[in-house]
């Protein structure tokens, strides 16, 4: 937790990258800023214009710095204004706020990662801790899926996520596409082609609540437990950190409590459909 919580600190951003129409992930650069953990997410602060809360999408050290990557779809002020800047410029970052995806409960299992659009924004420092500690964690599946091959995320990285050992990862596109000859289909269809042991399976999901909704209820009909069936929420936030009320779902705030919930948790306030 930073020393004045609600204060912004300023970041300056040292690089960009284009990942999708729209869509554009923002590295800034920070000094005395607390390591976040996978899951968790920071308000970004643009001058002038106001705040909003965006996962962490990757973060290392350079220097007596911590570069963390913020993935941001530009849907209104905010994320247009951070989507248009360049390197040099410089923002407003509070964080890292938020329970993250759950890791020691996990470890031993097999984990199941299932991310939709820009959902694997928050889903990729996962991705990358299990890679880090190959030996803690079982099978690792990663199913990912777009609406077209453009709007992937992570273009680059996503190839090489077939090399982590011990590993599956299939990748979908909603409709067919010239040139695509991988699945064609929703992300959640994927469910239906991998080798899950439910009994020893976490499941970690994020991308459009519908999305999320289906996924929850194909994972339940192939027997993985409530408890663990992992779910990022995304909800209008203030404060960020408990205190406005802004975010509040049934008896939780998301920004505090969450944005990960396991579907035990959620099952009394998500309603989803044939469960
Ligand atoms: C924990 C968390 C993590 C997030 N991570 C990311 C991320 O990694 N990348 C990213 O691009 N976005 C992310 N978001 C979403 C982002 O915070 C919102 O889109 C934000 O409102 C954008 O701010 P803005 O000022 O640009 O747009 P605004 O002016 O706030 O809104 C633009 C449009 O989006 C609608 N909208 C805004 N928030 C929501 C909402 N929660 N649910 C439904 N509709 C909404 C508004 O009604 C409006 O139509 C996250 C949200 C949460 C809660
Ligand atoms: S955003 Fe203020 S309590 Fe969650």
């Amino acid at each position: 937790m930073l020393a004045k919580p609600l204060t912004p600190l300023l970041a300056t951003v040292v690089d960009l990258i284009d990942e999708a129409p729209l869509v554009r992930t923002i590295y800034v650069a920070l000094r005395d800023f607390p390591e976040p953990a996978p899951g968790q997410f920071n308000m970004v602060y643009a001058k002038g214009l106001g705040e909003a809360p965006i996962s962490i999408s990757d973060v290392f050290r350079k220097g007596d710095r911590l570069v963390i990557a913020h993935t941001i779809r530009s849907v209104g002020a905010v994320t247009k204004y951070t989507t248009c800047i360049g390197v040099g410029s410089q923002i407003g970052i509070r964080g890292p706020y938020g329970r993250g995806w759950p890791i020691e409960e996990a470890k031993g299992m097999d984990l199941l990662i299932v991310g939709g659009g820009i959902g694997l924004a928050p889903l990729r420092p996962i991705i990358r801790y299990v890679e880090a500690h190959r030996d803690s964690f079982g099978k690792l599946f990663i199913l990912y899926g777009a609406r077209t091959p453009h709007d992937l995320l992570f273009k680059s990285e996503l190839g090489k996520y077939a090399n982590i050992p011990n590993s599956i990862t299939k990748i979908s596109i909603d409709k067919p596409y010239e040139g695509w000859t991988g699945y064609v289909g929703f992300v959640t269809d994927l469910i239906n082609y991998i080798d899950l042991d439910p009994g020893r399976t976490a499941a970690y999901i994020c991308g459009p609540e519908v999305m999320m909704k289906v996924a929850v209820r194909r994972l339940i009909n192939r027997g993985l437990k409530p408890d663990k069936i992992f779910l990022s929420l995304e909800r209008r936030m203030r404060c960020g950190m408990g205190v406005c009320g802004t975010c509040q779902f049934g008896h939780y705030f998301v920004c505090k409590d969450g944005p990960v919930f396991s579907y035990g948790e959620l099952m009394k306030y998500l309603w989803v459909d044939g469960i």
